[in-house]
């Protein structure tokens, strides 16, 4: 690249004037946080549909990211969460959306307050539907606070900028032992999300000592189910900016067991629950989309990724098993197999029994009123806004510290220490702020990358996924296929209910147990009735693998039942 491809412009920034170098296919977004070192505006989806990096240029609400820098006009007028207000000196805004609780994870939060400001600037009076219009229109999502607190902040805040209400008396309201909204005190972390300042994880990255690499965990587009001959990094490794390339070599040479912990136990479960690989192995397999063959450690994510391309793998593709009728088909292709030194271990790995009174059979099989059906849940990503991204380091003691969105830093150092082949008590796991999770970092997603990457490189890295790779790879809510039936006296009494169910829980076992048992635990569980019998399955399949997501199969049943429950008050006439 020469000097000629770069474009100069001259803007205002937050009533700054700035001359600022971009190149013109950057995004402003990238020009905002990388360049200019303002994290206030996050990086969420990339593809303008969150609403995470919104800011106002010349008035009107922009995506940027996808706004590239040669699309920016020439002394444009920008102004960033930064610009809004600080802690010291909140905008109406700010403190409305801290005392009305419209702030949870607070990912998202600046983009709500700068394209609210945008709302308020045209239009002062605005209704509670021009204001979901607007964040509508505006493509803003918020996953942890929904939409209500949100409006509530806005018209509080037009209320005051009209001058009908006073900052002061929100400002009141945010001394201890106040009443707010039937909470005692808002989040203690409000002011910070309000205002642009309370850091994530990519807000990290642009504030680490520079020895970082940044690590991109390399997998094989749309192969779900493959035998791998043999990984070729040579070519890669040539690239430019490449420090290394980790494979499961390097694991072994750490004397890891390349597998992860997976927090399952019972007499019921075929699976020690070592299962999980950390890194795929030539001679292994692969066993759902996004599985890790080798991380590319470079300077630079662009560096990284364009390595990544040159990675040859050698694969013979296997029949790909992707639903639930597929895996528990008697003639199904095994998930693990004699590959794995576990001979034919099945893909119904768990079988779970529950019973409550006498069995129902005879009493269903005479019943005036039954229903007996088949009802299949789907698979459901969590949808954070914030990617998957994290950081690893030597700390002061030595210790191989990760710093990912694990919620579960002592659980998560267990179940990688003996994979990547340090002691537990030397590694330390820190939970950054992050963007929610819902769930799914109740399972170890990068850590084990990062501590081997670590390890081999023995330099800093960081790691992030991008919106399309963290849908895909990031583990998601177990579809329950339930074959139920239920049934009814002539008064539309209940009289017993018999359930089978197939948990799809992918190629891993990994805290299973609990997710299956939810099956029969709240199977038909608000009703009042005495006989039950029901039988549960855990399946390995090569989709997605499953971790916990809000109220782990509790959903899943009820959804069964409240359906089956329908169906029947219907036949009964109720
Ligand atoms: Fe809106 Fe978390 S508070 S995404």
């Amino acid at each position: 690249m020469t000097e000629a491809n770069y474009h100069v412009k001259n803007l205002t920034i937050n009533g700054v004037p700035r001359r600022i170098i971009g190149t013109p296919e950057t995004s402003l977004l990238t020009v905002i946080r990388d360049q200019l070192k303002m994290t206030g505006t996050k990086r969420g989806c990339d593809h303008g549909q969150c609403g995470v990096c919104n800011v106002i240029m010349n008035g009107k609400v922009v995506r940027s990211c996808i706004t590239k820098w040669k699309n920016v006009p020439e002394y444009a007028q920008i102004t960033t969460i930064e610009g809004i207000g600080t802690p010291e000196n909140l905008h109406a805004l700010q403190w409305a959306f801290i005392v009305c609780g419209a702030i949870q994870c607070g990912f998202c939060t600046p983009g709500f307050i700068t394209a609210g400001k945008a709302l308020l600037d045209s239009n002062p009076n605005p209704t509670r539907e021009d204001v979901r219009d607007w964040y509508s229109k505006n493509w803003m999502a918020c996953r942890c606070t929904g939409y209500v607190q949100v409006v509530d902040a806005v018209m509080k805040a037009a209320a005051i900028l009209r001058g009908e209400e006073k900052i002061e008396d929100l400002a009141k309201m945010y001394k201890p032992g106040d009443s707010i909204w039937n909470s005692k005190y808002p989040r203690p972390s409000a002011v910070y999300k309000a205002t642009g300042l309370w850091d994530f994880g990519d807000d990290d990255r642009l504030k680490l000592p520079e020895e970082f690499l940044f690590a991109y965990p390399f997998a094989l587009e749309g192969v779900r189910h493959a035998k791998v001959n043999k990984i070729d990094v040579s070519e890669a490794e040539k690239m430019p900016g490449v420090y290394k390339i980790v494979t499961y070599k390097d694991i072994k040479a750490n004397k890891g067991t390349n597998r992860i912990r997976g927090q399952v136990g019972c007499p019921s479960v075929t699976t020690d629950g070592w299962e999980r690989r950390i890194m795929v192995e030539e001679g292994d397999k692969i066993r759902q989309w996004g599985e890790c063959l080798a991380i590319v450690c470079a300077d630079t994510e662009t560096n990284a990724r364009a390595a990544a391309d040159k990675i040859k793998v050698d694969y013979e593709p296997l029949p790909e098993l992707i639903d639930i009728y597929q895996a528990k088909a008697a003639d199904a292709v095994k998930v693990y197999d004699e590959i794995d030194g576990i001979d034919g271990m099945p893909n119904a790995f768990n079988k779970r029994m529950f019973t409550k009174g006498a069995d129902p059979k005879e009493d269903l099989d005479k019943a005036p009123y039954v229903v007996e059906d088949e009802f299949y849940s789907s698979r459901q990503p969590h949808m954070v806004l914030e990617t998957d991204c994290g950081y690893a380091y030597y700390d002061e003691e030595g210790r191989v510290t990760l710093a990912t969105k694990s919620i579960c830093v002592y659980r998560h150092q267990m179940m990688i220490a003996r994979g990547v082949g340090i002691a537990p008590s030397k590694i330390r796991v820190i939970q950054n702020n992050m963007g929610a999770s819902f769930g799914y970092k109740v399972a170890p997603t990068n850590e084990p990358y990062l501590a081997i990457a670590l390890v081999a490189c023995q330099r800093p890295v960081y790691m992030r996924i991008n919106m399309k790779e963290h849908n895909i790879r990031t583990p998601k809510r177990s579809p329950f296929l339930m074959h139920i039936r239920v049934g009814a006296d002539k008064s539309g009494r209940l009289i017993g209910a018999e359930q089978t169910w197939w948990v799809d829980h992918g190629p891993y076992s990994e805290s299973s147990n609990d997710l299956t048992n939810k099956g029969g635990q709240f199977f038909f569980s608000p009703y009042a009735y005495a006989n039950m019998r029901a039988t549960g399955y855990t399946c390995f399949s090569n989709h997605r693998w499953s971790a916990a997501f809000r109220a782990y199969g509790a959903p899943q049943t009820y959804w069964g039942c409240e359906t089956a429950m329908d169906m029947l008050a219907e036949k009964c006439g109720i």
